[in-house]
């Protein structure tokens, strides 16, 4: 089992295919998911199961990758210290300001698919309210939030873990969906503003519910009380950096669906 422990979920699951659906049980979603190299004892630890979930997803997947051997003792993937379910995983008041940023930036993109649908990207006023979008996405979303991220908060935890990757990949990605969005404003691409600007979206969207659901429960259980504490001072630090950016930004979001209500 060791072996298995150490591969790729997508090899694991490319092997033995039911494995993904035991873990789809367990609201680990590793089958849609575009990555999916992490290693399987790492989505085991980073989905932090109840040690009772664990045991017996554990003991499932044992029993189809080794069918013909008698079910083996438990096998300790994570530590076993008390921890609390998945469902209720409490949120510090730095993890708190990051759940929170989301919510503004899951307002924006909601409102993506209203704003370009009657795009006119040749009149002021069209190019103007995009550019006003691409400014909250570059200077709040992304100098703003995802700084702390990368900045900040990933720096407590290894870089070399597929997971922390992933995450610092969907940004640039992010960034790249950004650059292009001004680029097809600037040619009066209005399909190329949509295409891109719905991507960013999408991405988005995914990236954050993996923050939420996943990456932001299982840092909070690593990270000690003073670690949690110093996260919350360089967090704020960041924000006086911006002065008073989360109230404005959060004022352009409440014209915006004012406006394409
Ligand atoms: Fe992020
Ligand atoms: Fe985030």
């Amino acid at each position: 089992m060791e072996t298995y422990l150490n591969q790729g979920i997508k090899d694991v699951i490319g092997q033995f295919p039911v494995v993904g659906d035991i873990l789809g049980e367990y609201d680990i979603g590793c089958v849609p998911c575009a990555v999916g190299s992490c290693l399987l004892k790492d989505i085991i630890s980073i989905h932090g199961l109840s040690q009772d979930d664990e045991r017996s997803l554990m003991a499932r997947i044992s029993g189809v990758i080794y069918p013909d051997q008698a079910p083996a003792a438990p096998i300790p993937v994570t530590e076993t210290k008390p921890r609390p379910a998945a469902e209720t995983p409490g949120c510090s008041p730095p993890m708190q300001k990051l759940v929170n940023e989301h919510v503004l930036i899951m307002r924006l993109i909601a409102l993506i698919p209203r704003i370009t649908e009657n795009l006119d990207v040749q009149s002021k006023e069209g190019r103007q309210l995009i550019m006003e979008g691409v400014d909250f996405i570059r200077t709040f979303a992304d100098r703003c939030h995802h700084a702390k991220e990368e900045d900040i908060l990933l720096e407590y935890f290894d870089g070399t873990m597929d997971i922390i990757k992933t995450i610092r990949e969907d940004h640039q990605t992010g960034r790249a969906h950004v650059r292009a969005t001004v680029e097809a404003l600037e040619a009066g691409d209005k399909a190329a503003v949509r295409q891109h600007l719905a991507a960013y979206g999408e991405l988005l969207t995914e990236h954050i519910a993996k923050e939420d659901r996943i990456l932001y429960p299982w840092m909070e259980r690593q990270l000690s009380a003073p670690q949690i504490e110093e996260l919350f001072a360089r967090f704020s630090e960041k924000d006086d950096e911006f002065g008073d950016a989360a109230v404005r930004y959060e004022a352009l979001i409440d014209r915006l669906e004012r406006e394409f209500a």
